[in-house]
């Protein structure tokens, strides 16, 4: 579509705003957090001080991570009200849809004194310790397994695995998910972290900037990808049939999940991470079979289309493999990147300025009003 001059349809490559919590460069596949490479965070940090990175612009010492852990173990906890509404929902609801729906609820079951200073980083701290218990919640609900504890021993990644698979992680298992709370933490202007920011402009509260989110990551264009690779898997089944079926597909003009990215114009620096963690417990597990389908997918797609994989591509076959049902995926994905919506949140009620964009418009501008009588 020929776009008339000056509109950058999605925004494309549009510099909105400045911020010091995210930077990408597409070119040469860098991400960076408050100033850290991700390579550095996902090696040597953890989810817990990650976040806190992202919300205060340092590292914290042995004390404030020790302060921040026992607070999420504190706030894991949900209103009763809220449990119980959490529970009544339709066991075949979109587990996103949940999600969305019991965070905005959250502000409302929350009484005040407990809302911890709600649009600041006691709020933020509040969403990101609830989200793991929300969507465990309503999983064990569906699955018949047993009412979540809080667990304020376990860290997030390994209370994310007790809350969906009612077990506790083996050590890599838990390391994998930590990484992964990492990778997904923050990704500068996405689609979701945007909505979040535009909510937060107009002076609404935080949960409202995070409810905007979750419904704008729940799309299969953005977070809703990594459960729909996994559906590619499921379809292609064997390494044999990949090359016909992603051909098929591409000449169909079909989108393959797990591929491409507005920012980046090489690999995914994530990607290349979660490959690796993808590989490790395929082989802890004995099973290589996701990993080598994966593997096979990414060769016919780079070679066909020259597109490399994001960040989509690989984190289901992990959580597959740990036995998290595929609808849980995005709602992982979720339970992450709340600390960086919640940090761009902070950031834009630091330097408010109302997002609005305009629209060039392309209709009539002189048409006559006609009375319903003579519309025939
Ligand atoms: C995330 O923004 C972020 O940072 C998001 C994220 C984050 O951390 O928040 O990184 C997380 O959302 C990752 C992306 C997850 N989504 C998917 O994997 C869905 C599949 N990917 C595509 O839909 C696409 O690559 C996007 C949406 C990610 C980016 O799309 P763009 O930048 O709008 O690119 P485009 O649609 O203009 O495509 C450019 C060309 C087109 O070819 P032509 O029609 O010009 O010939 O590349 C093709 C597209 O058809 N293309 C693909 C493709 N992605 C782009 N072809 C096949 N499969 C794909 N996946």
């Amino acid at each position: 579509m020929v776009e008339a001059p000056g509109v950058q349809r999605g925004l494309e490559d549009v510099v909105a705003l400045e911020s010091r919590i995210c930077f990408i460069d597409g070119l040469q596949g860098r991400l960076i957090y408050q100033g850290y490479d991700i390579r550095d965070l996902a090696a040597q940090s953890n989810f817990e001080e990650v976040a806190y990175l992202l919300w205060y612009g340092r590292l914290p010492t042995a004390a404030q991570l020790a302060e921040l852990r026992e607070r999420f173990g504190l706030l894991r906890a949900l209103p009763p009200s809220l449990v119980d509404r959490i529970e009544s929902m339709p066991p075949e609801s979109n587990p996103m849809d949940v999600l969305r729906t019991a965070v905005s609820a959250l502000a409302l079951f929350e009484p005040e004194e407990a809302k911890p200073g709600a649009s600041s980083i006691g709020g933020a701290q509040r969403l990101t310790a609830a989200l793991p218990t929300i969507i465990g919640t309503f999983h064990r609900r569906r699955a018949g397994l047993p009412p979540l504890r809080a667990r304020p021993e376990l860290s997030q990644a390994a209370y994310l695995v007790y809350a969906l698979v009612d077990r506790d992680p083996t050590e890599l298992e838990a390391r994998a998910i930590d990484v992964a709370l990492i990778l997904h933490a923050d990704h500068e202007l996405n689609a979701s972290t945007f909505a979040a920011r535009v909510t937060a402009s107009t002076l609404s509260d935080l949960y409202s900037a995070v409810t905007s989110a979750v419904g704008t990551l729940k799309g299969p264009l953005h977070g809703g990808a990594n459960e729909r690779v996994m559906e590619l898997l499921n379809e292609i089944g064997t390494t044999e049939l990949a090359e016909a079926i992603i051909q098929e597909k591409l000449a169909r003009h079909e989108r393959i999940m797990g591929f491409g990215h507005r920012v980046y114009k090489v690999e995914d620096p994530r990607a290349t991470i979660l490959r690796e963690w993808s590989r490790q417990i395929g082989e802890a597990k004995g099973n290589m079979r996701y990993f080598e389908l994966l593997r096979k997918v990414e060769a016919v797609v780079h070679r066909e289309k020259g597109l490399y994989p994001n960040v989509d591509l690989y984190s289901g076959s992990i959580y597959s493999l740990l036995g998290i049902a595929h609808d849980l995926f995005t709602p992982i994905f979720a339970s992450s990147r709340v600390a960086g919506w919640t940090a761009h949140v902070l950031e834009e009620y630091q330097d408010l300025r109302l997002i609005r964009p305009t629209a060039k418009y392309v209709g009539p501008t002189d048409l006559t009003y006609e009375p319903i009588a003579a519309r025939g």
